[in-house]
């Protein structure tokens, strides 16, 4: 507008791997080791306002109410200085040669209904989120903008679109082939993702902490990225296209245990899953028999993310209830469609 500020409004969802990223191959282009598969789960969202604000100034950003110290998170810097690369160039094309750039800051406020850092890929969601808003606000092309979400949070970029998301990790150095794209098929919209926050702390060991010891010390993750995520991949993508839930199931738990099984393989080890995350476990290989019909999966952190089919979500809670002491007021975050007869107190 004419006081200078632009300003966009956007509504991202999480996403949740079913085939895990963990290394990274540069890690300031934030290019992965391996391709990965997520998810996009359209319940959790970060709500994020970008103002775009002519002039000298510092960038800021707020998230759930609480200010970022911009210093110790430089991932943000690198997303601005990105965005303002782009937008100068932009003006440099339109302009000829002329550079008439004109200094901007950018202000973030965000909110998430998840909680922030606790394995629940909200900084996905965020940066994902930061992206959509810029590439609004500057116009940018659908491969600027997920290369813009990568080099804020590398999982980010599997938030651009909705459905099953495949992230190619690429061939070439300077990432211009790493890219996020949804699938081609339909979305698979009975399928639900039942959250258990067991710890809504901080976790202990941050994903780039951890995927670089992972990455100079196991030997397991050499054989994980050459032989078992490829054929991983292509299989999520038969049994989802097909709608083959138990094939799903079986590729999403194995893939999760072989995330956490490097993770214990890394020097020192690192151990992301508690004893709440155990538990859970158990309760679904027993709800599991004699048919699978839910699949775990843990991020970095000790929280579940269960994926039901929409028919067995009943169930399924009344099997939580019965085997974890998980509190019924809890059940209120359910969709009002589950919240049945079942399972009062
Ligand atoms: O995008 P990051 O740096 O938060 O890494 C995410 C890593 C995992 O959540 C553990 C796996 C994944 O693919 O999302």
């Amino acid at each position: 507008n004419e006081s200078g500020i632009s300003e966009v409004t956007v509504e991202v969802p999480m996403n949740i791997a079913l085939v895990k990223y963990w290394g990274k191959r540069d890690e300031k282009l934030i290019l992965p080791l391996n391709d990965s598969i997520s998810l996009t789960v359209d319940k959790l969202t970060a709500r994020t306002t970008i103002r775009m604000i002519q002039g000298v100034g510092k960038h800021t950003v707020e998230i759930n109410d609480e200010k970022v110290e911009l210093s110790s998170n430089k991932r943000y810097q690198t997303v601005f200085d990105e965005a303002l690369r782009l937008q100068r160039k932009r003006k440099e094309d339109s302009n000829g040669n002329e550079n008439r750039s004109v200094s901007h800051h950018f202000e973030v406020i965000s909110t998430t209904n998840f909680p922030v850092a606790a394995g629940l890929a909200s900084s996905a969601a965020g940066f994902a989120a930061i992206a959509l808003a810029i590439q609004q606000l500057l116009n940018l092309d659908d491969i600027q903008a997920n290369r813009l979400a990568r080099i804020g949070s590398g999982s980010a970029c599997r938030s651009m679109s909705g459905g099953l998301v495949h992230w190619k990790k690429g061939e070439k150095d300077d990432g211009s082939d790493c890219v996020a794209v949804k699938t081609k098929d339909d979305n698979w919209t009975d399928l639900y993702c039942v959250i258990l926050v067991f710890n809504d702390g901080r976790k202990k060991v941050g994903s780039s902490e951890g995927m670089r010891w992972t990455r100079e010390t196991s030997t397991l993750l050499k054989h994980r990225i050459e032989k078992v995520v490829p054929e991983r991949i292509d299989l999520i993508k038969k049994a989802y296209a097909t709608r083959n839930f138990e094939d799903l199931a079986r590729v999403i738990m194995a893939d999760s245990n072989q995330f956490h099984a490097v993770c214990l393989d890394t020097i020192p080890p690192i151990r992301y899953l508690n004893e709440s995350s155990w538990q859970l476990i158990e309760t679904v290989e027993k709800f599991n028999q004699p048919e699978i019909k839910a699949a775990y999966t843990f991020d970095a952190g000790p929280n579940a993310c269960v994926i039901v089919q929409k028919k067995d979500v009943s169930k399924f809670i009344n099997a939580l209830i019965r085997d974890i002491q998980i509190n019924t007021d809890d059940l209120e975050t359910l969709p009002e469609e589950f919240r049945s007869i079942e399972y009062q107190k």
